[in-house]
């Protein structure tokens, strides 16, 4: 590309950047404002920015991608400064009121709500893949008794693949959709199964006859009756928090379901490795850090003392803060709501007191108010979780459940982008220049030792 010409990207106008180092002038064109207004440039386009013809040519340094686009999506819009989010235009407030998870999955893999015949076969398909291969129980029981159930479910789905070979085929349209199918009717099974080998319980096989998150409910807490009947207002809300979890752009396990997709993996590898990101305590492992926080404070007396040690940087009030809403996270607002709700049928404790109380001092502290930290969905997530005697540890899990929805429908978006390729980022190299090898340690002779395969 020339070095004031525009490229094929429909471009109406450009940056002009003039290289203090060379003098040159760049005309780098501005891509078309996208839906909500989004622009950006290619960086591929400053590649043409050297000093000399031989060299690299200029990157853009972004770590954490705080302005990077790596792709362009139609799947969920967020304005993080106004409190929006949409899946694929569909307010949140809307789907979670009205709307059914399984509604929303096929929403956000298909673009478009379904009929009432592709729902019905959609919940039909999902609700007719639930159980499992009984040697994934076998697998189970390998863990021991305290093993935390993400690293059991991350592992579980990981085992998953090589029990669907063809799930490799990403190329073909109906593997893909069994693939996705059979990762959003098992991770339930897989998840219950987790929660039930670490409480040391018989595994309950999944009943057909109930609705996505009753028969969860029922694999997790079902005993010796013979038709679990969950409680409506515990149905309800796990539903809600299952659409409101079950896409967020482009966060960091979605980043890494797409990232470790790129190489064409099978999907439930590639699912695996967002439940790992999705561990992480500044992620999905935030609920489960919140109720931490709140019994490490202990009685609303020493929260005071807590938000001073806070604002002198000894730790952070978890639940609050998100890298994209700089004002009230929208799903917040809605789990509030949901906790008040369930906190009729079960009543409000000590531990909901103090959350209320930390929300109340911190919206008005000129720290969080500064920085416009806010409680995102996971300061409530917890306590109502919690409230329906799911243990801390198991909080993420439930997340995982319902954010597979939104992995699968952001891997297949990926996989039909003709522009998306393998990714792979730049770095900029800091460490040694070329240096020759000297050891001063023994190796005890180099190639030794008994041949690793061959006796
Ligand atoms: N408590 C106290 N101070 C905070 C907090 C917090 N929760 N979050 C950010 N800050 C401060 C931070 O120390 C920094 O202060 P300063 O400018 O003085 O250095 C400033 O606010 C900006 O923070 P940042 O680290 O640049 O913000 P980020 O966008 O990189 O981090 C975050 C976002 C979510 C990782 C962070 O807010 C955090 O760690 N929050 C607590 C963990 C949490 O609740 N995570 C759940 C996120 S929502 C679920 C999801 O979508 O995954």
């Amino acid at each position: 590309m020339s070095k004031t010409e525009s490229n094929a990207a429909g471009a109406t106008s450009a940056l002009e950047i003039r290289d203090t180092r060379t003098g040159t002038s760049y005309s780098v064109p501005i891509m078309p404002p996208a839906t909500e207004g989004d622009t950006a440039i290619r960086a591929m386009d400053l590649r043409q920015i050297k000093q000399k013809p031989d060299e690299f040519g200029l990157m853009t340094y972004d770590p954490a991608f705080m302005n990077t686009a790596s792709c362009k999506s139609a799947i969920t819009f967020i304005d993080g400064d106004k409190g929006i989010l949409r899946y694929r235009g569909y307010p949140i407030e809307q789907l979670a009121e009205k709307a059914s998870f399984l509604e929303t999955a096929w929403l956000l893999r298909n673009g478009e709500l379904p009929t009432q015949t592709e729902y019905d076969d959609w919940k039909h398909q999902i609700t007719y893949h639930t159980y499992v291969h009984e040697n994934i129980k076998t697998f189970l029981q390998g863990f021991r008794y305290d093993a935390h159930p993400m690293s059991m479910l991350c592992s579980s789905v990981a085992a998953l693949s090589s029990f669907y070979p063809d799930a490799k085929n990403i190329e073909d349209p109906a593997e893909r959709h069994i693939s996705i199918v059979r990762l959003l009717a098992k991770l339930p099974t897989l998840a219950a199964f987790c929660f039930r080998h670490v409480k040391g319980l018989p595994f309950i096989y999944p009943d057909n006859d109930l609705g996505y998150v009753e028969n969860f409910l029922s694999m997790v807490a079902r005993m010796s009756e013979p038709k679990y009947e969950g409680n409506p207002a515990f149905v309800k809300a796990l539903e809600v928090l299952f659409i409101l979890h079950a896409d967020h752009e482009k966060n960091c396990s979605t980043n890494a379901v797409r990232a470790i997709g790129s190489s064409h993996v099978d999907p439930f590898s590639a699912v695996a490795g967002g439940i790992a990101a999705l561990y992480g305590p500044l992620h999905g492992g935030a609920n489960e850090a919140v109720l931490h926080m709140i019994k490490e404070i202990g009685d609303k007396k020493n929260i005071p003392a807590f938000i001073e040690s806070v604002k002198a940087g000894k730790g952070k009030l978890m639940g609050f803060g998100h890298r994209v809403y700089k004002s009230y996270d929208p799903r917040a607002r809605i789990v509030k709501k949901l906790a008040d709700d369930v906190f009729k049928v079960v009543g409000i404790d000590k531990d909901l007191e103090i959350a209320l109380e930390l929300e109340r001092i911190a919206l008005s502290d000129e720290y969080f108010i500064s920085r416009k930290l806010y409680p995102n969905v996971d300061f409530y997530t917890g306590l109502i979780y919690r409230s329906m005697a799911f243990p801390t540890d198991f909080f993420t899990v439930l997340f995982a459940v319902a954010r597979t929805a939104g992995w699968l429908a952001q891997w297949e978006e990926m996989l039909l982008d003709k522009e998306q390729k393998i990714a792979r980022p730049r770095q900029i190299y800091t460490g040694y220049g070329e240096r020759a090898y000297e050891s001063t340690i023994s190796h005890g002779g180099r190639g030794g030792g008994k041949d690793a395969v061959r006796k």
